[in-house]
């Protein structure tokens, strides 16, 4: 195997995305601060609050995920899951513009 392989290698792909998923290393995310007031759930967040976003929360909960706490890297072979703050089902690298610069 070389380095340009490893964009065919579908399920080697799946398997390090439910790895990030079961176990994200970042689970609560950098604190936020809110920048104005705003509604989430309604739950009203005055401007300065400091958050977090409890991801782990989110990638185990079996509402989202059947099995949440099974490795299962099949789960996500016919569910192309965006890792880059697009889908809120799994935000391993966070989302927005405090996005991990990484990814
Ligand atoms: C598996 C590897 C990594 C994961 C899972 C990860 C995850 C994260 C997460 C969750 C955040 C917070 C995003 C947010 O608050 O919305 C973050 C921020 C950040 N990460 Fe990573 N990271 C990884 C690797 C790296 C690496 C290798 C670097 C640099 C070489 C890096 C640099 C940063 C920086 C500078 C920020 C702060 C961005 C900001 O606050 O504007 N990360 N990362």
């Amino acid at each position: 195997m070389i380095e340009s392989d490893i964009s065919n290698l579908s399920y080697l792909q799946c398997t390090v995305k439910e790895s990030m998923r079961l176990h994200p290393p970042t689970t609560l995310m950098l604190p936020q601060r809110a920048n104005s007031h705003i509604k989430i759930g309604g739950y009203d967040i005055p401007e300065g609050t400091i958050f977090h976003v409890n991801v782990w929360a989110t990638v185990l909960h079996p509402s989202i995920w059947d099995d949440p706490l099974e490795f299962k890297p099949e789960r996500l072979v016919h569910n192309n899951v965006d890792i880059k703050g697009h889908d809120f089902r799994m935000l391993p690298y966070g989302a927005g513009r405090r996005l991990c610069p990484a990814v």
